[in-house]
């Protein structure tokens, strides 16, 4: 164990960064949705630092593309390109983008999501916002996925990460559209993974619990307590938690891995 990771906090990105084994993604072009912030930018701060050349691709452009110059700034191979998950043209366009940008891809990140579906009882959720997570959450991830395939399938080593969530594994109150969305992805995984694994691809699904992240900075304090009341690791979950299960997916060292929800949340829901 090196001195850092024997004495630093061991949530922090930088602990995960010093155990990264060299070259895990050496040479791999990696198209991470949703990766101007939270989760999403933790993801593609570790797969640039693995050695994968990236594109952060997220409504918010702008921010994206200042997390983009921070990495190439850092010396890492990174885009930004600005997309409407609930938009299929928009889906196809970056997709078609960042394949180029990249010169093929072997790994797609489907990360973006609505994450605060209102915090409403089922009974008062309105029709409109269940359409938008619907939207952005499922049928985005599905047209991101098809609008890769192509590249993912040429690569021979192609990966698919989908972001679900274990709300979808343990009946989460007050967030019908969200955990229903989850509950979808996980099905679409399983789905895709038969579909696509003659292709070479992988497709599976990591599923964090509630990490501490800009976005869930609303979720009620009780929440956050039974989290912590009920993990088997007592800590708060960061987002480097969830970045070394990313990694492994992405990565040939989960080669013959697929189909598969790996749920990474200090043990809250044991699968
Ligand atoms: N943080 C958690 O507790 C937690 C737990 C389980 C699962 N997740 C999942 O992890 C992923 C990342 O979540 P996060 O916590 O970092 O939240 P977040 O809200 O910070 O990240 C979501 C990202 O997606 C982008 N996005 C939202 N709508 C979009 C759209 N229509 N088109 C393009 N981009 C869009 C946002 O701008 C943001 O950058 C999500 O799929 C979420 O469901 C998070």
């Amino acid at each position: 164990m090196s001195e850092l990771t024997a004495t630093a906090d061991p949530s922090s990105l930088q602990v995960l960064l010093a155990e990264l084994p060299s070259g895990l993604l050496a040479g791999r072009r990696v198209l991470v949705t949703g990766g101007a912030r939270g989760l999403g930018l933790a993801f593609a701060q570790c797969i640039a630092a693995a050695g994968a050349r990236v594109v952060l691709a997220d409504i918010l452009g702008e921010l994206a593309e200042s997390e983009a110059e921070a990495l190439r700034a850092a010396g890492h191979a990174a885009h930004a390109l600005g997309v409407d998950l609930a938009d299929p043209a928009a889906i196809e366009a970056c997709a078609g983008e960042a394949i180029r940008l990249l010169g093929g891809l072997d790994g797609l990140v489907n990360n973006a999501a609505i994450t605060n579906s209102g915090g409403r009882d089922a009974h008062q959720l309105d029709v409109d916002l269940w359409d938008r997570v619907m939207n952005v959450n499922v049928r985005g991830t599905w047209l991101m996925g098809r609008a890769c395939h192509a590249a993912l399938a040429a690569s021979g080593r192609g990966a698919v990460v989908n972001l679900a969530s274990d709300t979808a594994l343990w009946g989460a109150p007050k967030l019908l559209a969200y955990a229903s969305s989850k509950g979808a992805v996980i099905s679409m995984t399983r789905s895709l993974a038969r579909e696509w694994g003659g292709d070479q691809i992988t497709v599976n699904a990591v599923a964090p619990g509630l990490t501490l992240v800009e976005a869930t900075e609303y979720v009620p304090l009780a929440r956050h307590q039974k989290y912590l009341e009920g993990r088997a690791i007592p800590r708060e979950q960061q987002a480097a938690d969830v970045c070394g299960a990313a990694l492994y997916l992405l990565s040939g060292l989960s080669r013959f891995v697929t189909g598969q929800v790996l749920a990474v949340n200090g043990g809250f829901v044991m699968n």
